[in-house]
């Protein structure tokens, strides 16, 4: 989760660092700090908050020299203070962590026998402290990070800088990512390559259990045995223009706004535009023979995954089973021979789902993953991979991402369904006529977006908020609720429509906004029942659902969204826009960060 950055070189390190961390303010915004080396000696600014206050300790307080090491955190061990803020440091050395360090309270019960003190409570500490112990012992520095490193338990990404030492900085990867970016007598270390973009686009990635030696002039690969190794250098695509929010307010914003594009850019890496039909990229395992298929992600991915249970399941006849990584990596599901496990993930290194995969590998499965980050962890160990083409996102709830996992799965659907024999010429041509539509029909929603801003000033006043859905529209309702929740700390829940009458339902009262998902599918009847069900309850429905939908229920709501009338598969696509842009204008009525909401952070690498 925290974000890391390093530089060496000629120029200033501070403005570098503080630049660098803003790109990486996703990951965390509990606190930040940078240390540089001034005339040999560490110099630490830190500040609790986002890195503005950073920015502002550095104003009246600037922190010389050209070789530093900065971190924007997300608390794990300790709370969000001053004190607990990264860099950690002695008199010797400096240090930034992210990841957790399983056994620092062991390391930390030893150093306190042999006289070193931690000040902070956080499980960081303990990696300074430890490199201090043996630079006292009389190792240099690269033998008291080797050392170190073979102490350490957990997942972790480091970035450390010596007193005295000029001409170096010290990066170690295990579990966490971490990228080594090559300049012109510069070299810099970032959590990613988005850290980098706005200095260089020559990047090599640590591999797992890699630490990396950096001067102004050289780089050495180190790997978990401490032989020297060689890593590629890759041309980054990451574009500092990629990163800005353009006109717009906030980065999440933008992002709902770019669906039309990134759809159509994902869509049309398996499209034929000629034939009208969707393909996929040869994959090392038949599609025709996959016996059943495990899905496993976490937060929105995991609904991305939801929605796909459905059309895998209607389409191809075959058997979905489906968890979050936190529960699926522990709960030694037996799996069967032959079978897929498909993994979704924006960042492509969220902990848990990581883990999943792993597990997943060691029971013989074969392993697709969709993910966001080309090079990610996930990228690197699947079988296969299939990316979706949001671009960068930045805003902390995701939108564009899910949107364009949702457009992977269904042309996976569709194309499994077609290997597995289970849809005619006719259904297929249907399916995927419906999908070339999509890009336009996300366009014609985001027109919706005024009526959206009024609608939520109703939300906005509500404790709590109810979404409800059936089939497909059951996983957009609760990706709808966790959206509202997340940004604008409004509890929700989503439910399956025709579960309300089995408890739910006693919550209704007229101050409980209902959202009605609806599109027009052989659900739409049930749903519509049970939406006149919480009316009669005093529930205010705000319903979502095609013209003829609409024109049905609307005496019954307090609002209506007309939506575009497409075939039912492609409407999960579809829906998720009024519901990004609901919880979106909620959150500015509540004037909550919208981008960096409290508590969160973008890329989930710790359990
Ligand atoms: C919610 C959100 C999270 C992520 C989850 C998984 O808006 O963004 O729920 O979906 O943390 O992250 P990835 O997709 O990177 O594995």
């Amino acid at each position: 989760m925290c974000g890391i950055v390093g530089f060496i070189g000629k120029q200033e390190a501070s403005p570098l660092l503080v630049e660098g961390l803003k790109r990486l303010e996703y990951r965390g915004y509990d606190s930040a700090g940078i240390a540089t080396l001034s005339n040999g000696t560490i110099e630490r600014r830190r500040a609790e908050g986002k890195i503005c206050n950073l920015q502002q300790v550095l104003s009246t307080t600037p922190a010389s020299g050209n070789v530093g090491i900065g971190h924007t955190r997300w608390a794990t061990h300790g709370i969000p203070n001053k004190t607990n803020a990264h860099p950690h440091a002695t008199e010797k050395v400096a240090v930034v962590h992210n990841g957790i360090i399983e056994n620092f309270q062991e390391i930390r019960a030893e150093l306190v026998k042999n006289g070193y003190h931690p000040l902070s409570e956080t499980d960081s500490e303990v990696v300074p402290l430890l490199i201090t112990y043996y630079l006292d012992q009389g190792a240099n520095p690269r033998d008291a990070v080797s050392k170190t490193l073979k102490r350490l338990e957990g997942a972790f990404a480091l970035g450390i800088i010596f007193a005295g030492e000029e001409d170096l900085l010290i990066g170690a990867r295990r579990g966490s990512p971490l990228a080594v970016g090559f300049g012109d007598g510069e070299m810099y270390l970032g959590s990613d390559a988005m850290a980098l973009a706005h200095l260089t686009k020559q990047i090599a990635y640590l591999e797992e259990g890699d630490w990396v030696i950096l001067g102004r002039e050289h780089v050495i690969f180190l790997d978990e045995n401490d032989q020297e190794v060689q890593r590629d250098i890759k041309e980054s695509a990451m574009s500092s223009a990629l990163i800005g929010k353009g006109d717009h307010r906030h980065y999440m914003l933008k992002e709902i706004y770019e669906q039309p594009q990134v759809i159509g850019d994902t869509l049309s890496t398996f499209f034929n535009p000629t034939a009208q039909t969707i393909s996929m990229p040869n994959f090392p395992f038949d599609l025709k023979n996959i016996p059943r298929i495990t899905i496993v992600a976490c937060g929105t991915s995991f609904y991305a995954g939801l929605v796909a249970k459905y059309w895998i399941e209607q389409y191809a006849r075959i058997g979905v089973d489906i968890d979050v990584a936190s529960e699926f990596r522990y709960r030694e599901a037996p799996m069967q021979d032959g079978g897929l496990a498909l993994f979704i993930s924006q960042s492509g290194e969220t902990a848990d789902t990581l883990a999943a995969l792993r597990y997943a590998k060691s029971q013989g499965q074969s392993i697709l993953s969709i993910v966001n980050v080309p090079e990610s962890s996930m990228e690197r160990e699947s079988d296969a991979v299939l990316l979706t083409h949001a671009g960068p996102e930045i805003g902390v709830a995701s939108t564009k991402a899910f949107t364009t996992q949702l457009t992977v799965l269904a042309c996976f659907a569709i194309s499994l369904a077609k290997a597995k024999g289970a849809i005619d010429t006719a259904c297929e041509a249907r399916l995927c006529r419906a999908m070339a539509e999509v890009p336009s029909r996300t366009a014609e929603v985001l027109n919706h977006d005024e009526a959206l801003r009024k609608i939520a000033q109703n939300v906005a006043e509500a404790r709590d908020v109810l979404y409800l859905g059936r089939g497909s529209s059951f996983p957009i309702a609760m990706e709808g609720a966790l959206k509202l929740k997340e940004i604008s700390y409004i509890h929700a829940e989503g439910y399956a429509a025709g579960e309300m009458k089995h408890g739910p339902i006693a919550l209704i009262d007229e101050n409980v906004p209902i959202i009605v998902i609806a599109p027009m599918d052989s659900n739409f009847e049930k749903t519509a029942s049970n939406t006149q069900e919480s009316v009669a309850r005093g529930g205010k429905v705000i319903f979502m659902a095609s013209k003829e939908g609409v024109e049905k229920m609307a005496d019954h709501c307090i609002a209506t969204v007309t939506m575009p009338n497409v075939d039912p598969f492609v409407a999960p696509i579809l829906y998720s826009i009024p519901v990004q842009l609901l919880a979106y204008y909620v959150a500015i009525h509540k004037g909550t960060d919208v981008d960096q909401p409290r508590n969160l952070a973008k890329s989930v690498t710790v359990e």
